[in-house]
């Protein structure tokens, strides 16, 4: 049975619903084959998701495909209430999520959801997958496999099968070149600017706006907050990412954007509002803090809540008061004050500032979920343990859809084309 905060903002969830239904033509065109085919028939699929409307409309896909759903919340502080009424409220499918839980509420949301024994399950960030490798292994002979969403989770997931430790087949939704490219740069870089100024209510144009991190998320938040007038500041480190990219090729490509790029000490001093985007811990910590201007304001939009050392800010601060919903204040012994936002957590989908990413970007990213579960449903089991990529195949038919949906279709390349693209020989 599920378990909310209060059943009687259903109605209010349920127009939300229908608002992010009508703007999702993507799943929509899915759910009406999943409706005929049925392929997650006689499956469950246990979701950690943040809990919004978006979120319930994929729920509704998976369901009218013939799945029992359980989902709860992948953040304490993302859940809509309202949208986890309405879905509660349908009696199809279990939640167990609401906003503002302590750390033991949000492992019992989880917890729950692999109560019921899923077949497949959906994670933001690896703690699902993470707890089916721990304290819930008697869940893992029944798992036919996993679809990962966000950046964090797949470093996570990288670093178990390094380890060998990855004990089913997980699809990387997140590095779809699809997802990276809309979800996490211009989903973040919309929903982050908004929830900012939802919460402080203050101008961006003229202020001094620090980024950390310019990865996909921080180069879409760089570029919003340059376009709402803001003086940015990139900040990156000399460290690598991967054979190809480090955060030094990061630098330079923020540099050539024509941003200013210099390290966290120097901004520190700087800064009006910090942002941090990095999936690293300790970004701005103890020797940034005392460097700050009063009045700083300090977001994350990263996964997880560890950007912003809080435990150190909070130690070094006499006072800490709550201004208003969102933004605390932490007055410093020399009579300074610097502003968090959301607790450092997720400032983009933090309640009740954040609305998450905009609708139709959401719509991609979960049709790549939903086609995801597609393929896992039909592997039964034969796809092996790690990490996998999205075939190119999903990732440019979500493309497709999207662009279909806003009446685009673009031109093949001719049979002449295409063997030129892929020759060597047929040059000047
Ligand atoms: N807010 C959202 O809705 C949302 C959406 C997608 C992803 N995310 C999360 O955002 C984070 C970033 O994701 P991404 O896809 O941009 O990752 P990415 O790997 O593309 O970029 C991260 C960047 O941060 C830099 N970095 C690492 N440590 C740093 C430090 N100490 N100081 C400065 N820069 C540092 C890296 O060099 C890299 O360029 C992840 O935690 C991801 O899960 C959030």
């Amino acid at each position: 049975m599920s378990k909310i905060k209060d059943s009687t903002l259903a109605a209010k969830g349920k127009a939300e619903l229908s608002w992010a239904r009508a703007n999702m033509p993507v799943l929509a065109q899915i759910r009406k084959r999943f409706e005929k085919e049925k392929p997650f028939s006689g499956l469950t699929i246990s979701v950690a998701l943040h809990l919004e409307k978006k979120t319930g409309v994929l729920l509704e896909t998976l369901s009218a495909g013939g799945a029992k759903v359980l989902a709860s919340s992948c953040n304490p502080l993302t859940t809509n209430d309202a949208t986890a009424a309405a879905l509660a409220k349908g009696g199809k499918m279990e939640i167990f999520a609401w906003a503002g839980q302590t750390n033991d509420e949000y492992y019992f949301c989880l917890n729950s959801v692999l109560d019921g024994k899923p077949d497949i399950v959906i994670d933001d960030g690896c703690d699902l997958i993470g707890l089916l490798h721990s304290s819930r292994k008697e869940g893992l002979p029944k798992i036919i496999g996993a679809c990962e969403e966000t950046t964090t989770g797949i470093t996570r997931l990288v670093a178990m099968q390094k380890a060998g430790k990855l004990l089913f087949p997980v699809f990387a939704v997140n590095n779809a070149y699809s997802k990276f490219l809309l979800d996490n740069q211009f989903g973040t870089a919309q929903s982050t600017v908004e929830a900012i100024c939802r919460a402080t209510n203050t101008i961006l144009a003229g202020k001094t706006v620090v980024i950390a991190g310019f990865g996909w998320c921080g180069r879409g938040v760089a570029s919003r907050m340059k376009s709402m007038g803001a003086n940015v500041i990139v900040v990156e480190i000399d460290g690598t990412l991967g054979p190809h990219e480090s955060g030094l090729q990061r630098a330079l490509s923020a540099l050539y954007d024509g941003y200013r790029v210099m390290a966290m000490q120097d901004a520190a001093k700087q800064g009006d509002i910090f942002v941090t985007a990095t999936g690293n811990k300790g970004v701005i910590g103890k020797e940034h803090f005392p460097l700050m201007k009063s009045g700083a304001i300090l977001c994350n939009t990263g996964h997880f809540n560890v950007e912003i050392d809080e435990p150190i800010l909070r130690s070094a601060s006499k006072r800490v008061f709550e201004v208003k919903d969102n933004i605390v204040g932490y007055e410093q012994k020399d009579g300074r004050i610097l502003y968090l936002l959301s607790e450092g957590r997720l400032v983009n989908l933090a309640q009740p500032s954040g609305q998450g990413h905009p609708i139709e970007i959401m719509d991609g990213s979960f049709a790549l979920q939903a086609l995801c579960c597609e393929l896992i449903a039909s592997s039964r089991k034969k796809m092996a343990a790690g990490v996998h990529s999205v075939p190119k195949e999903v990732d440019d038919s979500v493309a497709r859809l999207i662009l279909a949906s806003k009446g685009i279709t673009l031109q093949k390349p001719s049979a002449e084309q295409q063997k030129y693209a892929e020759s060597f020989d047929e040059g000047t």
